[in-house]
């Protein structure tokens, strides 16, 4: 990740600026409750919880569980497949930022659109859904991108195209970090009237 980024170079060019760009916009936000959805090791997450931000987290690998758990000990880390929608032990729960780096693209568009339908409702008021990743504005610039890069492009996955998401869901933004990174962020279901 951290060459592919210092090297500006797809998939993780402007990784460092997303989580950044994420962090800080949490930072002026309102509320400590984060769901974290495919955590990993947790830099992110694990920068919010030494700020005193409260984390519950996903994803489905013991390992990175194990990782994150060391570093963030009071934090709530669940064992997940996120592909199955949110944990049923989570129901219930809101949250006043959801987010989600360089994981949700392993869903593909139908499915995305699904999931962040879903995660819109289990935010607080004012709440946001930040979900950083390999992303473009439009199809022709994602497809500019696939064409540059050549083999290394990863073909099994499914970056956001910011225009098309905004087609299927109202209240989302996005910010362009890097030519194949972007922030996607979306409101609640709540404060913009839609289930
Ligand atoms: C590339 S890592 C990104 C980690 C972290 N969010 C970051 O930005 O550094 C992707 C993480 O998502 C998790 N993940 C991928 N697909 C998942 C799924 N369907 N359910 C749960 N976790 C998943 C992986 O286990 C991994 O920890």
């Amino acid at each position: 990740m951290d060459i592919s980024d210092e090297d500006d170079t797809y998939p993780f060019a402007g990784y460092k600026k997303v989580l950044a760009g994420i962090y800080e916009a949490i930072r002026l936000g309102q509320g400590k409750r984060v769901l974290d959805i495919g955590f990993g090791t947790g830099v992110l997450a694990g920068m919010l919880y030494k700020n005193g931000y409260e984390i519950t987290g996903i994803d489905f690998s013991e390992r990175m569980i194990q990782i994150a758990q060391e570093k963030m000990p009071s934090a709530r880390l669940i064992h997940h497949d996120f592909s199955k929608g949110l944990p049923a032990e989570l129901a219930d729960s809101k949250y006043d930022a959801i987010i989600c780096t360089y994981a949700i693209h392993h869903l593909d568009d139908a499915a995305k659109t699904k999931f962040l339908k879903e995660l819109q409702t289990h935010l607080n008021i004012a709440g946001k859904i930040y979900i950083g990743d390999v992303a473009f504005c439009t199809r022709e610039e994602l497809n500019a991108c696939r064409e540059s890069c050549g083999d290394e492009w990863d073909g099994d996955e499914f970056y956001i195209v910011a225009e098309e998401v905004s087609r299927e869901i109202v209240g989302v933004q996005f910010e362009k970090v890097s030519y194949c990174a972007g922030i996607l962020s979306l409101d609640g279901a709540v404060s913009i009237g839609k289930e």
